[in-house]
């Protein structure tokens, strides 16, 4: 999920509990609320691009932020950089290895590219990556500012997330992609089935858990078969007509895994060489998506809209994986904890 280590706690899931999450919700509501107001365009004078710089068309100072690790953190870091800058009235700056923009329809033209000048900006560290920090709502007016960490918590973005959802649309190729595929799924189903399905978004992680050392050392788990055989579970109890999607990064394996559940359901395995992008489009067309650990899973469920099962235990006990994160701020309140048992 990520290159580096550098913040080995940040893609860490753990165990408090699920989301009882409502009042926490309603505080931060009435607590922030911010115009869904775009950001202006910007123009760049490239000459003074240090701690001075300013926008010669707005006057605002900016929040500079870098792109780490894969898809799943890169769009928690432009999330959240874009729901604290809007609190801010700050400018975004970003780096040009960001690959949000390349995929999605991020107003792109508002962010400014001269990454080089983010240096000499002040720089805020993050200390607990899956823990929201209030205080990124109210940084310094008259200084710019470079706002290192992973930021993995959804309240830095629920004050915009109408306007956040609208730019996380996938660019056309990838959107119609996805839809032809979902549209062959359904229809198939129909065909077979004589009824409209109820479309599971399945992701499983684990090529990179399973095999990089790395990942356990610090206690970061993948989801036992028992946690997926349950929340599929889940689903077959509320829902009739199901059809499972399921996308992994170690889709053989995971293949045989669910086979041996022997479930009286629709299970499509999505197969053969294919782009992360594409998995995660697909997964955004489902109704509802199982998530196991892990940031892709996360967005995945996020961009789906609908509700999502998440694993509850994939950090280990007394870990650093388990220390580093706070359930309320990193899983959306709507979303069901299960375990493997
Ligand atoms: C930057 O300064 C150089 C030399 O003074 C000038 O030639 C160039 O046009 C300037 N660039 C911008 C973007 O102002
Ligand atoms: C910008 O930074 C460069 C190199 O760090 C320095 O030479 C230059 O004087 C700075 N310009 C301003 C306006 O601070
Ligand atoms: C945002 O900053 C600009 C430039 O300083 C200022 O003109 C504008 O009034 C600010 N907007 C808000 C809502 O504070
Ligand atoms: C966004 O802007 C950058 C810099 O201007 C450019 O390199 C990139 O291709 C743009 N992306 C899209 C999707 O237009
Ligand atoms: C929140 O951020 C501020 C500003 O960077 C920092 O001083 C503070 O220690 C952070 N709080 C936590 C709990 O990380
Ligand atoms: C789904 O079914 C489970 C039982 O497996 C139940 O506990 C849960 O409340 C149901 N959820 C919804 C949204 O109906
Ligand atoms: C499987 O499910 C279908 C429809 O839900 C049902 O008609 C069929 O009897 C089930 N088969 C078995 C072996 O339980």
């Amino acid at each position: 999920m990520m290159e580096t280590f550098k913040y080995p706690g940040c893609f860490l899931l753990m165990a408090t509990g699920m989301c009882i999450a409502f009042p926490y919700l309603f505080k931060f509501k009435s607590l922030n609320r911010v115009n869904n107001i775009p950001l202006p365009l910007i123009s760049l004078n490239h000459n003074r691009s240090n701690a001075t710089i300013q926008t010669t068309v707005t006057g605002r100072h900016f929040v500079c932020y870098r792109c780490e690790g894969r898809l799943g953190n890169q769009l928690f870091q432009y999330a959240s950089i874009y729901g604290i800058a809007m609190m801010n009235n700050l400018s975004i700056m970003t780096h040009k290895s960001c690959v949000t923009t390349k995929y999605f329809r991020i107003r792109n033209s508002t962010l400014a590219h001269d990454g080089s000048a983010c240096s000499s900006f002040k720089v805020l560290s993050e200390k607990m990556p899956r823990v929201f920090n209030e205080s990124y709502f109210t940084l310094p007016k008259t200084i710019n500012i470079f706002l290192v960490g992973y930021l993995q918590s959804w309240k830095y973005f629920q004050n915009v997330k109408d306007s956040l959802l609208e730019q996380l649309r996938f660019i056309e190729p990838i959107e119609k992609r996805a839809r032809d595929e979902i549209d062959a799924l359904k229809s198939n189903y129909i065909n077979v089935i004589g009824a409209s399905p109820t479309i599971i978004g399945i992701h499983v992680r684990m090529g990179d858990i399973f095999e990089d050392p790395r990942y356990h050392q610090i206690g970061m788990e993948f989801a036992p078969p028992g946690y997926i055989r349950k929340a599929m579970g889940y689903y077959m109890a509320n829902y009739s007509n199901l059809l499972f999607i399921v996308c992994s990064d170690s889709i053989i394996n995971v293949k045989v895994t669910i086979d041996s559940f022997k479930l009286n359901v629709t299970i499509q395995y999505i197969e053969g060489k294919r782009e992360p992008i594409d998995d995660l489009a697909i997964l955004s067309h489902c109704q509802h998506v199982i998530q196991t650990v892990g940031t892709f899973g996360w967005w995945a469920a996020y961009l789906s809209g609908g509700t999502s099962v998440y694993y509850k235990f994939p950090g280990r006990q007394g870990s650093v994986a388990e220390k580093r994160y706070n359930s309320y701020d990193y899983f959306y309140p709507r979303w069901t904890g299960l375990d493997s048992k």
